[in-house]
């Protein structure tokens, strides 16, 4: 089921928390929001969902408005970050909940509870109470519940946040597996921009309640159209500085780091990935302020003319605190943003 969001706007007072949203999302893809605590997630999935009635606005779900229609009515399944199962009730009548709950046979509802059991790999802990199961297992009940009425739209709030990292790591690729072995339209709200980058088909990202960017994941991450956008994208975070632009060259200080042409002379904000440095002989001297072994990188911290700057950079490279090396910056890898934060193009 195609989703489109028009003008979708939620003001308390004069605050926008979510200002003239436009996104379409495409049937059958799981689209993550992205975005700082704060920015309007959370609120554009209750529109969605019908719990938060919007300012201004439209939603569709295909041809249909169901801007006013009551949340029962939209055959949505929603997802959130505190599994809110029913303490008391097993595994299995969590997931036929929904199903007896709108007055299905038991049988029936048995049998579409093991169905969606099966989907998520819990056929054989359907006797068990929420408690007896890890965190993981529980969003996977959470999951299950929320598909057993199928759905046409699966709505899921940071549903990872209460996991501990590989859990998250082995949650999110579960979800991603099941979305596409239903085939249903998602969306996944999330704040870390590596699980987002890793299972959406596009990304949606969002600052005071406004999408800065809308695209496919290595497209966003390439390609930022915005400041915000590059900042947000990418761990450890984009390399920023003011950069000069004179004499058909990008300017570090007095280094110079890149001979360009078709700019206008003047002060631009650059941007370059930690990952767009290398280590070259012909390239600029820097000495290694600071190095922190991450597993398979290095990062090394060092200035360029005063500038504080991180390289990462293969953990084979042998630089200890004080080493002298030389750095180049790879072909097309350094940004240039206008006064505004707008991406003007790579260099
Ligand atoms: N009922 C309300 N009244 C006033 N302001 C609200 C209300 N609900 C939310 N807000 C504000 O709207 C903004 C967006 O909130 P929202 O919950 O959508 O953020 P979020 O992106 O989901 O953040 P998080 O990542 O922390 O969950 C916040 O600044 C929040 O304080
Ligand atoms: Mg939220």
């Amino acid at each position: 089921m195609e989703i489109r969001i028009e003008n979708l706007t939620k003001a308390y007072g004069d605050f926008r928390a979510v200002d003239g949203m436009n996104l379409t999302i495409c049937d059958g893809e799981l689209v993550g929001l992205l975005g700082p605590s704060g920015c309007g997630k959370s609120t554009t999935l209750f529109m969605l969902a019908g719990l938060t009635e919007p300012t201004d606005g439209k939603i569709f779900f295909g041809d249909k408005d169901v801007t006013k229609i009551p949340p029962e009515e939209r055959e949505i399944g929603l997802v959130f970050q505190n599994y809110a199962l029913y303490p008391h009730m097993t595994v299995e009548e969590n997931i036929m909940f929904p199903l007896i709950n709108r007055k299905v046979n038991k049988k029936e509802a048995k049998e579409r509870a093991y169905e969606m059991a099966k989907l998520v790999h819990l056929e054989g802990l359907m006797d068990r109470k929420p408690k007896a199961l890890s965190g993981g297992q529980q969003q996977r009940v959470a999951i299950a519940r929320a598909l057993v009425k199928k759905p046409k739209v699966l709505l899921l709030d940071e549903p990872l946040s209460n996991l501990d990292a590989k859990l998250r790591i082995e949650t999110r690729e579960e979800i991603r597996r099941i979305q596409q072995e239903v085939g249903i339209t998602t969306i996944f709200v999330t704040h870390d921009q590596e699980e987002a980058m890793s299972i959406s088909d596009k990304i949606a990202v969002m600052d005071k309640g406004v999408v800065q960017q809308y695209e496919v994941p290595q497209s966003m991450y390439l390609e930022p159209e915005n400041l915000f956008v590059a900042q947000f994208l990418g761990m450890p975070e984009i390399n920023t500085f003011s950069a000069v632009v004179k004499d058909g060259a990008i300017y570090c200080g007095q280094v110079k780091l890149r001979e360009i042409s078709g700019l206008s002379d003047g002060t631009y904000t650059a941007g370059i990935r930690p990952e767009s440095f290398e280590v070259r002989e012909d390239g600029f001297a820097v000495e290694a302020a600071h190095v922190r072994m991450t597993g398979r990188d290095l990062l090394i911290y060092f200035t360029l003319d005063k500038e504080p700057l991180r390289v990462l950079a293969h953990s084979d490279l042998q630089i200890e605190k004080g080493g002298a090396f030389k750095l180049g910056v790879r072909q097309n890898q350094i940004m240039l943003f206008d006064a505004d934060g707008s991406m003007i193009g790579k260099y």
